[in-house]
């Protein structure tokens, strides 16, 4: 069931999403894949698709594959450390100085094999990956994504100001160069699978001349661009001593032309964005990833996903490793519903908590868009697809589709993973 140029069909419990509000299900349905793509769901085998392989996974889910807007390679080695910080004082204690390990190529081959090995194991399918400035680093993980058959984006970091002197890149001109090195190099590999995204970390650590020479770079590649947005407190006021200019912490991206229009851009976090901001991010279709273990972990606050949600922004799911703790985004469904509850009755009850179909949704649908038609059943999107068994899971009573489903947001790891599809090959 893996080679592009065939017809197949696939036999379960199809579950996917077509809009936010409700789940489209079909249960013993097959699905039918033609050179990797969708052509549909059905309740039961057309006539004219007769004869072709059909592989049966008896009463098992199907769900599409999920999307991590938002995650970090390098702080994989430390997720589940050091949670009892805020941003700022948890980027200098933890952060920049696990970062800095990256200089070692051999520290990195152990590290990123970790997370490589573990990604290719979850549920997640696409990913926007923050690896580290350090080029040679980079190149390895975007070789070990590539070789475990994940559709990844992944960046070398620009960062040339406000950190430690052994993870500063020495300046505007060298933080550029090397990227463009990386560029270079990036290109002579010919991923199938793997693509760069530019990468300013956040507004504190890039000086405007890098963010302008970023632009050129931008400019020259057509490349996506990722970074942080709005996450904390400090954070944001920090931006505006830094950008007295700017109007918000968003603006402080689209002056310089790296804040979507014709740039595709994800920002993590939008914790605190105000309506300036929120209608900038909606006018330049900017995409909001949600990460909302990390908004705990750090303190940021929670997210106002549902007001993105009837904004029609684009917002999907990141785990942020390590300001969250797992790569497993079916945790992040359950604690974007957690989190959407305690600011429901805590902060603004007019927002009404997060429910499971809209959380299905970010993680499959919503967040797939960054990367083309990703995340659903329908006609023509990708084949990404997880075969999910959830007979470890024990339980005495009858249960629905749905119900099975919202089990697997709750206790779902990657024992529960039976099958993975990525683009119409299947990974195991
Ligand atoms: N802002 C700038 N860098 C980081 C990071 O590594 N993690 C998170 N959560 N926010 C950031
Ligand atoms: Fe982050």
């Amino acid at each position: 069931m893996s080679a592009k140029n065939t017809v197949f069909g696939l036999k379960g419990n199809i579950v996917y999403s077509k809009t936010p509000m409700q789940l489209e299900i079909c249960e013993n349905g097959y699905l039918v894949c033609e050179e990797g793509k969708v052509k549909g769901v059905y309740p039961a085998l057309p006539d004219t698709y007769a004869g072709i392989p059909v592989k049966d996974y008896g009463d098992r889910l199907l769900i599409p594959g999920l999307s991590d807007l938002h995650v970090h390679a390098p702080q994989y080695a430390f997720r589940g450390l050091g949670m009892d910080m805020e941003l700022l004082e948890w980027l200098e204690t933890n952060t920049f100085p696990e970062e800095a390990k990256y200089r070692d190529l051999d520290y990195a081959k152990k590290a990123y094999g970790i997370f490589a090995e573990n990604l290719r194991k979850s549920a997640t399918t696409r990913a926007c990956i923050f690896a580290t400035v350090h080029r040679e680093a980079t190149l390895y993980l975007m070789d070990q994504l590539e070789k475990a058959g994940l559709r990844t984006m992944v960046g070398k970091v620009n960062m040339d100001r406000n950190c430690p002197d052994y993870l500063s890149e020495a300046s505007a001109r060298s933080s550029a160069e090397e990227t463009k090195l990386w560029l270079e190099d990036v290109k002579s590999r010919a991923y199938h699978n793997t693509m760069p995204i530019l990468t300013p970390r956040f507004i504190p650590s890039c000086t405007d001349e890098l963010m302008k020479l970023l632009k050129e770079i931008q400019t020259e590649t057509g490349l996506p661009v990722q970074s942080h947005l709005s996450e904390n407190y400090g954070e944001i006021s920090w931006v505006q001593e830094l950008c007295p200019e700017s109007e918000f912490y968003g603006d402080a991206y689209d002056r310089f032309g790296l804040f979507g229009n014709d740039v595709k851009t994800v920002m993590a976090h939008c914790v605190h964005s105000d309506a300036r901001e929120i209608a900038r991010m909606k006018a330049n279709g900017v995409f909001v990833a949600h990460c909302p273990e990390s908004n705990m972990n750090l303190a940021s606050g929670v997210a106002p996903i549902r007001t993105y949600l009837d904004e029609g922004l684009h917002v999907g799911l990141g785990s942020d490793v390590a300001g969250g703790s797992t790569e497993n985004l079916f945790l992040a469904m359950a604690h974007a519903i957690q989190a959407s509850k305690l600011r429901w009755r805590l902060k603004d009850d007019s927002l009404k908590p997060l429910t499971l179909p809209e959380t299905f949704y970010m993680a499959t649908k919503g967040g797939g868009a960054f990367f083309g038609k990703v995340g659903s059943f329908e006609e023509g999107y990708d084949l990404d697809l997880i075969v999910l068994d959830d007979a470890r899971l024990k339980h005495p009573q009858q249960l629905s589709i749905e119900q099975r489903l919202e089990r697997m947001v709750y206790l779902a790891d990657e024992r529960e993973i039976h099958a993975k599809y990525v683009a119409g090959e299947q990974l195991f």
